[in-house]
């Protein structure tokens, strides 16, 4: 369709600025995909900096997933999934159970990042109460946190844009860790910045105002990422176990972002060391093919709910479309790639070329710091008085002026590449950064 003839009107566009996207279409409207770029409707290629949104890893349209996605829809298109199951669903239950660290053994699925939260919420809260802690109702996330759009995944997260409309109407009995975004003591770090364990902290003054008797859950995301990649300091995430540990409190990685290898492994978890009792997935698991989204519980946890009558339903909870036969399919064939093409230690190898690359913007006008998380990083720009988000979006649109599709999130340019991307690729999306940075002003 000639992008005259379309009319933006009546499309209310997620986290948009929908008037200027209207005003601005050029370059924005995407027609196919392949591999790690998109083309657009007015005809131009772009380099897709952020894995669509963090999901595509493996490349768009990998034909290994699109084969099996057809192919499911020749068997099986729906199916319900309460009371009943289709047997994909139970074995990639059971390759998810077993590519997380030890002692995780069950999985729950669902369809995006939002409703995993709201499900490994649900289950930390009726886990307690189902072991006769009934007083475990609190609930802990952390500034600057995203864990999708749901009123629990609004509580918990620390996005004020995204909670200042419904403050009266969120999750009672929230509190939040602070960030650990202090550029003072950070900037430009490569890698886990030095400074900041300590702010793991902050859990035992929470702890001592509340009672250790009264936190069920502490969730965060190891790596923040829409917050525009947040790395967490040397030492913080095992500390943040410790108190866990320490004081009987569940804790949960919302690895939405950082799960099925953009940390260099199956899992954060894996990466750092560190054992969460709940994982929340989607995106990559089925590199963004069809919505899918999923807890992965640790036997402890699941066990406790296999109580009272065998007939009787033991958790209270899911979704017309949890497990849906598409999503299956297509995860299947994703969790293949990611075996066969040994996709983790690309992913690893390039993290070392995106580090070198990303890091060389220094001293790029405006940058007051650069930061990198294996195969993510981050460029974040002094605002424009009085037009905060202005310059990144500037840096964006100069960057889809030269073919690379950057993610701006405040004054922040983002970038996920693709797994499968060439080294030369990497380096090219950084020099691409820079003119766009010095054209943007
Ligand atoms: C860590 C994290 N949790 C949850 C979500 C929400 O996922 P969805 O948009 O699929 O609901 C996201 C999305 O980016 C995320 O990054």
């Amino acid at each position: 369709m000639a992008m005259e003839d379309l009319n933006l009107d009546a499309y209310w566009m997620p986290f948009t600025a929908k008037r200027y996207f209207e005003a601005h279409p050029e370059r924005r409207i995407l027609a196919r995909a392949e591999g790690a770029y998109y083309w657009t409707e007015d005809g131009h290629k772009l380099y897709d900096g952020l894995s669509g949104l963090w999901c595509c890893g493996l490349g768009h349209r990998h034909p290994k997933i699109v084969d099996a996605v057809k192919k499911q829809l020749d068997t099986l298109d729906y199916g319900t999934a309460f009371q009943m199951g289709h047997a994909p669903a139970f074995t990639l239950a059971e390759r998810i159970a077993d590519m997380a660290p030890d002692g995780f053994s069950k999985v729950f699925f669902c369809n995006s990042g939002s409703e995993a939260v709201d499900t490994a919420l649900k289950i930390s809260l009726a886990y307690h109460r189902i072991r006769g802690d009934a007083a475990r109702t609190r609930l802990i996330g952390r500034e600057k946190g995203y864990h999708g759009v749901g009123f629990a995944g609004i509580s918990v997260g620390g996005m004020v844009a995204n909670r200042k409309m419904y403050s009266s109407s969120m999750l009672a009995g929230v509190d939040h860790l602070p960030h650990t975004h202090k550029l003072e003591k950070m900037a430009f770090s490569r890698g886990e910045p030095d400074w900041g364990a300590h702010l793991a902290d902050e859990l035992i003054r929470l702890v001592q105002l509340h009672d250790a008797s009264t936190i069920a859950a502490v969730i965060v995301e190891p790596m923040q990422g829409s917050a525009g990649v947040i790395v967490p300091p040397k030492g913080y995430l095992k500390r943040l176990r410790e108190l866990c540990t320490q004081y009987g409190i569940l804790l949960i990685f919302d690895e939405v972002i950082c799960g099925f290898g953009r940390m260099g492994a199956p899992f954060a978890a894996q990466h750092y060391d560190v054992k969460p009792d709940l994982i929340t997935f989607a995106k990559g698991v089925n590199n963004g093919m069809v919505p899918m989204g999923g807890v992965i519980v640790t036997d402890e946890i699941y066990k406790a709910f296999m109580t009272g009558p065998e007939h009787a339903v033991e958790f209270f909870h899911g979704y017309t479309y949890s497990g849906h036969p598409l999503a299956v399919a297509a995860a299947h064939a994703t969790l293949d790639i990611l075996e066969e093409e040994d996709i983790y230690a690309r992913a690893n190898d390039l993290s070392q070329v995106l580090e070198e690359a990303v890091h060389g913007l220094k001293g790029e006008p405006n940058v007051i710091d650069i930061r990198n998380c294996r195969l993510a990083a981050a460029v974040e720009f002094a605002p424009i008085e009085g037009r905060p988000g202005y310059r990144a979006l500037r840096v964006f649109e100069e960057g889809l002026k030269r073919g690379v599709l950057f993610r701006f999130t405040g004054d922040i340019i983002a970038m996920g590449p693709p797994m499968i991307s060439t080294p030369d690729e990497i380096t090219r999306m950084a020099d691409v950064l820079a003119d766009a940075i010095r054209a943007a002003g």
